[in-house]
């Protein structure tokens, strides 16, 4: 469906159609946080979670919620109802609202509130099948990673340094550590254990950490959050990234290097299935 039915400030509308003011904070200030959800089979995976998240960036950004949790998850459910694709990628983004051009938040200001949703476009068996190449980056991105926000031009120049050196992702570290990837979280895996950053204002926190770390402590496999040196992840049996839309993506090169076998391993085929297993829980 090339025209999906979006919902934008009460509206249901087709996306074609949907149109914002130019003195929207989104547009003027990149002023607002986004939100990425995935369906499968019509049902929404770890939506509690994302919920949560939701809800922690706008209140790291000061934006009153506009909606009740059981609201957001109804008008979710009216946009996922409407595309007829089962297996979903829901796409939630909430801005200031829109103001006279000024640096500080307005008074009085309604947030603008868009949601869509697509068919998730999932990397084929062939990918994982191969793996992954990436490239390395230094992170210069602001100091608030944690908070999913829509102004994105770090990692906006960090995901197209990737695409020009045909890689899938910048694998990115600040001062000498691993940070994370563009749009994805990182790990590695040494000895058998799985070990990523701790979770700090330098990365996001991706729905997928925690749910990782469950799927270790049900799999008896060790995890250790812990700062990373960039040799560390060169030196790694095995690399990977997480992300809504990878799920758990092997990695088999960085910046032309092999990591581990230059395969995939046994801790991403181990991890994949029981990421396979959780959603069709
Ligand atoms: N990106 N780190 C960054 C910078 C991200 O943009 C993302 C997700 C993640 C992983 O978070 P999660 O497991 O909740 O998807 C980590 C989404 C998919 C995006 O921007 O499209």
């Amino acid at each position: 469906m090339d025209d999906p039915l979006v919902y934008l400030n009460g509206q249901l509308t087709p996306l074609s159609e949907a149109r914002i003011p130019v003195l929207d904070r989104g547009f003027i200030f990149g002023d607002g946080i986004y939100e990425v959800i995935p369906v499968y089979k019509r049902k929404m995976f770890r939506a509690e979670q994302h919920l949560a998240r939701l809800f922690r960036s706008l209140d790291a950004i000061s934006i009153a919620n506009p909606h009740t949790k059981p609201e957001w998850l109804a008008l979710i459910q009216t946009i996922m109802d409407a595309h007829p694709a089962d297996d979903q990628m829901v796409y939630l983004q909430i801005t200031r609202g829109v103001a006279k051009r000024a640096h500080a938040f307005p008074a009085n200001v309604t947030p603008t509130v868009f949601i869509m949703t697509n068919p998730i476009v999932l990397p084929s068996d062939a990918v994982r099948a191969k793996g992954v190449a990436c490239v390395s980056l230094e992170d210069k991105r602001w100091l608030h990673c944690e908070i999913k926000s829509s102004s994105l031009l770090g990692n906006v120049l960090a995901a197209q340094y990737a695409a020009e050196h045909d890689a899938t992702e910048s694998i990115q570290f600040r001062d000498g550590f691993l940070t994370e990837a563009s749009s994805s979280n990182v790990w590695i895996v040494k000895g058998g254990k799985l070990m990523g950053p701790p979770k700090t204002n330098l990365i996001l926190e991706g729905i997928r950490y925690a749910l990782l770390q469950e799927l270790c402590a049900a799999n008896g496999i060790v995890f250790e959050a812990r700062n990373i040196t960039r040799a560390e992840v060169f030196a790694a049996d095995e690399v990977l990234l997480s992300s809504a839309t990878k799920e758990v993506l092997p990695v088999v090169s960085i910046d032309g290097q092999p990591i581990g076998a230059g395969v995939p391993g046994p801790m991403y085929k181990k991890l994949y299935a029981a990421y396979q297993a959780a959603k069709a829980a």
